[in-house]
């Protein structure tokens, strides 16, 4: 068991191949339900992210708690959000959540009572078809002026920065309601980011940009903001974590250490694999 409070992961499902014993290993080390709804998938990639996302959060509670692997069993919340089952139990509390998209999937876990944790990445992409400004126009009621302010820059602000301060804001705001667990089912324009420091870099952690709900300053809640590579940014939200503790660079996964510790909790499924085997990687 590992002593760390704060742990950041990883994994780049998007650059994973795996062999058909490799996924035949991960498939077999999730919860039977978990294994069902990825099979749903129609192409690898989500089924690839969903998967590592589970697998990240059953490598966090069984390296830091004394649960024998067999034993951890997570639920889901009834807007989706998942927990471990009996946590209250365990010692000390075991707090996390897992985002995918683009080439990561990433878990952010917290020990501790009272905490909350919420974490979403973002590739810093845009292939809607609409122009930036159309589709800003058509996002205008999730941000408020002063963010709309931050994103749209100056004249001199190119749509490539443009689009990176959208996706810091969008991933800051999801990392929030994750840890909340309400999901994106509130008025967003109401949560508001006051960002300072105006660029993120991989390696390092932003940690000064402020929320605001309804006009109040939430001092409680903190932001752990980086990018994982010159593509894809990461927010990881927190409350009750307390002042002054050191933010945690992530970590990057390989396939062996995603899955060291885990075992088997399912037969052997051929059957299963051979269907992943047929999925297109992604839509186009
Ligand atoms: C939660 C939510 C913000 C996730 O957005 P997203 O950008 O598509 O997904 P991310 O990759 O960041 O995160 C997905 C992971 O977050 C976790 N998650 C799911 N619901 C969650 C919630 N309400 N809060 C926090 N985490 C949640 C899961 O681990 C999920 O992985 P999985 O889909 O493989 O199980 C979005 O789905 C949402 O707003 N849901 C609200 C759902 C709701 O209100 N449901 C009502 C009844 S069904």
């Amino acid at each position: 068991m590992s002593g760390r409070m704060s742990i950041r992961w990883t994994f780049s499902f998007g650059s994973w191949n795996p062999t058909e014993c490799q996924f035949q290993l991960a498939a077999s080390c999730i919860q039977e339900e978990e294994k069902i709804r990825i099979g749903r998938f129609v192409f690898k990639k989500d089924a690839k992210a969903s998967l590592a996302g589970r697998l990240l959060m059953r490598k966090y509670v069984s390296e830091n708690s004394s649960l024998p692997y067999a034993d951890i069993k997570f639920g889901r919340d009834d807007r989706g959000k998942p927990f471990l089952v009996g946590c209250h139990e365990v010692k000390p509390m075991l707090n996390f959540n897992v985002s995918h998209q683009g080439n990561y999937a990433v878990l952010a876990g917290e020990s501790g009572c009272n905490v909350k944790v919420g974490i979403d990445v973002m590739k810093l992409e845009y292939s809607g078809g609409k122009t930036l400004s159309e589709f800003f126009r058509v996002m205008t009621r999730n941000f408020s002026p002063l963010e709309w302010e931050t994103i749209r820059g100056n004249s001199k602000t190119s749509d490539k920065q443009r689009l990176a301060m959208f996706c810091r804001h969008w991933c800051l705001k999801e990392s929030y309601v994750k840890a909340t667990g309400t999901g994106i089912a509130v008025n967003l324009q109401q949560i508001n980011f006051k960002i300072k420091s105006s660029n993120l870099r991989t390696g390092a952690v932003v940690t000064d940009t402020e929320l605001f709900v309804n006009g109040n300053h939430l001092e409680d809640w903190s932001f752990e903001e980086s990018l994982l590579d010159e593509n894809h940014c990461v927010a990881v939200a927190l409350s009750g974590k307390g002042r002054g503790s050191v933010p945690v660079v992530f970590k990057c996964l390989d396939f062996s250490e995603l899955m060291n510790g885990s075992k088997p909790l399912l037969s052997a499924d051929p059957a299963y694999s051979q269907m992943f085997f047929k999925k297109e990687e992604k839509p186009f």
